[in-house]
């Protein structure tokens, strides 16, 4: 298989990649503090919209294309529960015991930062709280591997071997990537080992990491929004995000609060 090249970055882009995470970590950390039982997700969406622009940015996501679907319509995605990614905020009212991812984009100085989290909407039950601890600690584990002469497939394998030996599944429709200029830029980053490319990384290529994590079965289906993702069989799904920079020290997370 012939693959782009991955686009390595000058350190002087580092920087402004994270300029542009950081703007994104201010908006997660502001949403962390702002979801609560009772808030919808148009409301959430509202608050980002104006920190975005505050900022000086450009939201990433309003008005993106993936294959021939409608552009997304908002600024962040917001995943209830079931929903794996891709949920378009809007009247859906966060209720007590709920999970919540929230993944936010912005354009900066002409580079695209990308990051999300999941939140628990007030108490949540045992089991949504075990999700939401495995997924994090995958994305961690994940990022540990994000070394200068380490294979592209020791990041996955991270995800795949926590989350697996935890009794949960990874998804396999969707994928993390290379980012830069583009959202989307080369290497597809899987959550599970065995397709695609292994490339050796190098310094100078930057990441976005995203365990998608289900509870139950790994296989989804897309709602009639031709958007949002659900689980196949009804169960949570939790999804973390963290864009890095891989240095000579090792990998360097730019959404890093
Ligand atoms: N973090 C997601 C991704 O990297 C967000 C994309 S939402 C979209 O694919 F609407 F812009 F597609
Ligand atoms: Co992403």
């Amino acid at each position: 298989m012939k693959e782009n090249p991955i686009i390595l970055k000058t350190p002087r882009e580092i920087d402004i990649l994270r300029e542009a995470n950081q703007i994104i970590a201010g908006i997660l950390d502001k949403l962390a503090q702002t979801v609560e039982p009772g808030i919808t997700t148009g409301e959430l969406d509202k608050i980002a919209s104006s920190l975005i622009k505050a900022s000086g940015g450009k939201p990433a996501f309003k008005g993106y294309r993936m294959s021939n679907r409608k552009p997304y319509p908002a600024c962040i995605c917001s995943s209830v529960n079931e929903e794996v990614v891709h949920g378009i905020p809007g009247s859906r009212v966060l209720k007590e015991g709920d999970i919540v991812g929230v993944d936010v984009g912005v354009v900066y100085k002409g580079f695209v930062g990308d990051a999300a989290r999941t939140y628990a909407v007030g108490a949540i039950s045992d089991e949504a709280r075990q999700l939401l601890k495995i997924t994090e600690e995958s994305l961690y584990q994940a990022i540990e591997q994000a070394v200068p002469g380490a294979r592209l497939q020791q990041i996955s394998a991270a995800v795949q071997t926590h989350v697996e030996s935890h009794g949960y599944s990874v998804v396999r429709d969707f994928v993390g990537h290379g980012v830069g200029r583009n959202m989307h830029e080369p290497p597809q980053i899987p959550n599970y080992t065995g397709v695609g490319w292994n490339p050796r990384l190098q310094v100078g290529m930057t990441l976005a990491i995203e365990p998608m994590v289900n509870e139950g079965s790994w296989r989804v289906k897309m709602l009639a929004d031709e958007w949002t993702a659900v689980t196949a069989d009804g169960k949570l799904s939790a999804h973390f995000e963290h864009s890095i920079a891989i240095t000579a020290n090792g990998p360097d997370i730019l959404s890093r609060i």
